[in-house]
């Protein structure tokens, strides 16, 4: 008796940042696209709670307390007064670290996994409420597609995608911290005037065509000056992107990964193949989007 749950990564096209708030957080216009890179989480009854990971990168996951994973398990059992006695296996491929929210992801998963196991009956408001105590980017996880995020990202509203995006990304040689790079961003905004973040209107209208060229014109990402500052060496692997045909090439979220948009599957693995014998970055990989949510595989 186990569920499993299938949940995509992310990419931000648009990742607009706002000054630092009284709570330390920022308030975002933050476009979350979800790709077809996926972790698989699946939950079995045990004695007690237990978070094991497989996959390239499972050494670098925490399996303590602090997963979204398990915290997602004990925060929906706490709601339900029963022990989140369950053994949680992420099966990962999201790279760690990355900034394309795989912890978020398997948060998401692990709780949809868990509300399926138990029964507990949680409707969908009440599991993105679960979401959002978690962390800023795990709604997303569970909702997939295409969405703006505001408040702290977690605020969503689905946006319409025309058409299908391809894209390549390139895993950098070690992590960065998501808070360490908003306070470079802190750092760096320190004396300047930073505006309100808005979702970009041409944004959203070259993700309701589905036309990567004006995509490529209107991605943005205001911590990639921050997470360039903290690791330089991005700014080698984007040029060698750019140089290979990428449509468009910027930080991932807070980073390191890098990701380029690119025309179809065809130049997709063009652009993989030179990124991949750049000497620039640690692995490639190429995949579609927008990809649905959280899903239940087996149950
Ligand atoms: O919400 P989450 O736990 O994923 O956020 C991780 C860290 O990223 C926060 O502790 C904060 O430093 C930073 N953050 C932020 N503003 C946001 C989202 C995250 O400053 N809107």
């Amino acid at each position: 008796m186990s569920v499993t749950v299938r949940v995509p990564a992310k990419v931000n096209v648009q990742l607009a940042v706002g000054a630092a708030r009284a709570d330390g957080f920022h308030d975002l216009a933050n476009v979350f696209l979800a790709v077809g890179l996926h972790d698989e989480v699946t939950v079995t009854p045990a004695d007690e709670l237990r978070v094991t990971c497989e996959g390239p990168d499972a050494d670098q996951v925490p399996l303590d307390r602090t997963n979204l994973a398990a915290r997602a398990a004990g925060a929906l059992a706490e709601r339900r007064g029963i022990e989140p006695a369950v053994h949680i296996h992420i099966a990962k491929d999201i790279p760690v670290a990355g900034g394309m929210a795989g912890g978020s992801a398997d948060g998401a998963g692990a709780l949809l996994a868990c509300n399926t196991l138990w029964q507990a009956g949680a409707s969908r408001a009440e599991l993105l409420a679960i979401c959002a105590e978690l962390g800023s980017d795990v709604p997303f996880s569970l909702v997939g597609g295409a969405a703006l995020g505001t408040g702290r990202g977690e605020r969503l509203t689905t946006l319409e995608v025309g058409g299908t995006f391809h894209w390549v990304f390139a895993m950098a040689e070690r992590g960065l911290s998501t808070p360490a790079v908003f306070r470079e961003f802190d750092r760096l905004a320190e004396g300047l005037d930073i505006p309100e973040p808005v979702a970009s209107q041409e944004l959203l209208g070259a993700l309701a065509k589905g036309d990567p060229d004006a995509l490529a014109a209107a991605v943005s990402n205001d911590l990639q000056p921050a997470a360039l500052s903290l690791f330089p060496e991005l700014a080698d692997t984007l040029a060698a992107g750019r140089t290979a045909g990428a449509l468009a090439a910027l930080v991932s979220g807070s980073g390191p990964t890098t990701a380029f948009l690119v025309r179809d599957a065809e130049s997709a693995v063009k652009v993989a193949e030179a990124l991949g014998s750049s000497g620039t970055c640690r692995k490639v990989r190429t995949a579609s989007a927008p990809a649905p949510g959280a899903t239940v595989l087996s149950a």
